[in-house]
């Protein structure tokens, strides 16, 4: 089975993500990366010469085909935001949100060259934050707090799917 983690640019997905795969000896995937590598563009390129839309199309794509592998996969930040996407994620496997504050995430990314924080001032990005809270919530099979250490964050992740060992499928 894969589990997927979402939550807000800079709550930790990668970082946990890669934590939870060496604990479990599963593999790790980063949705962004493996969108760069299919693309042959960084996203901030896809954005600036193809649009939002298409990038979240790219997304729904990668989400089609990384639901079959057998692992952790550390979602983008708004992967998990479309219905269609959520529901795919659901079938094949589960989807863990990571809560962490806003002022934490936004300390994480200020400087980045994420295109949402190069368009958005800190002020929308929190109302985003706001937003997208529920939608995260909604759609998660768990809801983690991952504001303290990655190490309590793969615990706790480990916890709620009772997988105490090895990587079950
Ligand atoms: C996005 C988050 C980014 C990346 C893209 C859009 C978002 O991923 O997919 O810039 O909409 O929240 P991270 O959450 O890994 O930064």
């Amino acid at each position: 089975m894969t589990i997927f983690l979402c939550g807000f640019m800079g709550c930790g997905k990668t970082t946990i993500g890669e934590k939870l795969a060496q604990k479990l000896q599963c593999a790790f995937i980063d949705m962004d990366d493996y969108i760069e590598q299919k693309a042959g563009k960084t996203i901030p390129e896809i954005f600036a010469e193809s649009g939002e839309t298409y990038f979240r199309d790219l997304e729904t794509q990668a989400v089609k085909d990384l639901a079959h592998e057998q692992g952790v996969i550390s979602c983008g930040g708004g992967a998990m935001l479309r219905e269609e996407n959520a529901e795919i994620a659901k079938e094949f496997g589960e989807i863990i949100f990571l809560d962490v504050p806003f002022r934490t995430c936004y300390y994480r990314i200020a400087d980045s060259d994420r295109p949402l924080v190069r368009k958005n001032t800190r002020q929308q990005l929190e109302d985003i934050y706001n937003q997208r809270n529920s939608i995260y919530r909604k759609h998660a099979t768990y809801m983690i707090d991952a504001s303290k250490s990655p190490t309590a964050a793969v615990t706790a992740i480990q916890e709620v799917l009772n997988f105490t060992e090895g990587f079950n499928s």
